[in-house]
This record gives C-alpha cells, structure tokens and sequence, in this order.
C-alpha cells in the first residue's frame, strides 16, 4: 500500500508574513506522517525560516526547484548542498512552467534528480502534455518519453523514492481538471513504463501524484483511483483551511 503524498505548490506567491501564519495555522493540524506525506512548497526565500518553524511536526517542506550543480558560478541559483543544508526534504523538478519559461529540458531534470538523491532530497518530478499534444494523441509517448528520459541512470531503490507528479498542462490553473478517469489512465500508464524501464517492484513502488485544478471538491476522487497517490497542488493549496482538507483526504 503506498503512502499518498500531497504537496501544496504556491508557486512565486505570498510574502513571508503570509508564509510564517500559513505554517502556523496547519504545522500542527495536518494528519500524522504516518499516515500521509504533507507538504508545502515554498519560494527560496521562506525555506529556512518555515524548515525551521516545523521542525518536529509532520508538515515537510519542499523547494519549487534547484540547479543540478553543488557550487559555482551560477548567478541566481540555489543548489542542492544549500537545500540540504536548510533541512529541505522535498525538490519540485521540472514543473511545466519551469519548462515553459525557463528552459528546463528532460536532461536538465535527470541531471536534477540525480543530485537530489545524491543529496538525500526527495524528487518531485513533473511531467504533463499540452491540449494541442493530447487532441493529437501524442500524450502517452510523450509521457512515456519524459519518464524516461526524467529516471534515467537512477538506481531501482532511487526510483522507487521518486515521485511523479502527472500535470496535464491544460488543467494547469484553468479550472479544467482532468477526469478522474483520464488522470488515472496516464497514472497507470506511468506505473507501466516504470516497470518496463526499472522493474516491476519499483512501478508498485513508486508513488504518482495527479496536478491540475485539484481542490476540495474534486481530490477524493482523484485519490481514489488506482494509480494516483497523491496530488501536487497550486491555487488551492494557498489557503491554510483548505491545504488542510486536502491533506486530510490523502489519510
Ligand atoms: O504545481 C501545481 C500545479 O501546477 C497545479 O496548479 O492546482 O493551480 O491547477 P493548480
């Protein structure tokens, strides 16, 4: 049985006034990490402060991405010795804005994965299709091809510790959640290229989590299918009443 994981991503949102009394009115109130992984994913700047401010609670922080690099000149980056450092458990790798604007490549993503688990931080690796690629049939090859390409070189144990996030990209902040029905067939399909690439034990084990316009209303369901262990959630995940009850549905 795997453990579902649900992580809010508040993406380049809050100040830190905001971010310290979001962590105060949940670090005590999420279900016991026994139970399910809850986690919040925060800008750069609130890292330290929030890994601090939930030290010995069951509330995990995560960063929204990191260079694959331990030091350097790289003017603007944060690096996976820096995250570590702070106590930061958790890394979203390749979200599809990051791809979008930011040039992050499949390459770039393996190269990150690779350094996080050379760091013991957690990968959250995205991968999602366009509305354009899925009217044109393309998503399961192409989902296919950013697993691949996303584990590559990874142990079996590393990939069993990975977690997927699915995000078809058109159900990105529009609204427009996939059916529980059409997130689950990616999920399942995910789960199968993991054991075709890895093996089968790390397609049981690793955990896949559904994004896209999840919020109260839709996450029971979501999580009640069969491949879909958690979710990776952004607008809904602002609030600290409602970060709980999705949290709360993963238990
Ligand atoms: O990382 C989160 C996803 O991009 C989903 O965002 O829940 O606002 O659609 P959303």
């Amino acid at each position: 049985m795997r453990k579902k994981v649900i992580a809010g991503n508040w993406k380049m949102n809050k100040v830190l006034a905001d971010a310290e009394s979001f962590v105060e009115a949940t670090k005590n109130n999420v279900p016991s990490a026994d139970k399910v992984e809850s986690v919040v994913c925060a800008p750069f700047p609130y890292l330290h402060a929030l890994v601090k401010k939930t030290a010995g609670t069951d509330l995990a922080v995560a960063a929204q991405n990191m260079h694959y690099e331990e030091s350097g000149a790289f003017t603007g980056e944060v690096s996976p010795v820096m995250l570590k450092d702070l106590g930061v458990s958790y890394v979203v790798l390749g979200h599809s804005e990051r791809r979008e604007y930011f040039a992050e490549t499949d390459e770039t993503v393996n190269q990150k994965a690779h350094a996080a688990f050379n760091h013991g931080i957690t990968p959250i690796v995205c991968v999602g299709e366009t509305l354009e690629q899925r009217e044109s049939n393309q998503t399961m090859d192409l989902i296919a091809d950013q697993v691949k390409k996303a584990l590559t070189g990874l142990s079996e144990d590393q990939v069993k510790q990975t977690i997927i996030a699915y995000e078809p990209i058109w159900a990105i902040g529009t609204g427009k959640t996939a059916t529980s029905e059409q997130a689950n067939e990616v999920c399942t399909h995910i789960r199968k290229v993991v054991a075709e690439a890895v093996s089968s034990d790390a397609a049981e084990a690793v955990r896949i989590q559904y994004g896209g316009s999840v919020k109260p209303a839709n996450v029971d369901e979501l999580l009640a299918q069969s491949d879909i262990d958690g979710a990776l959630v952004g607008g809904a995940s602002l609030e600290a009443d409602s970060f709980l009850k999705l949290v709360e549905a993963g238990t």
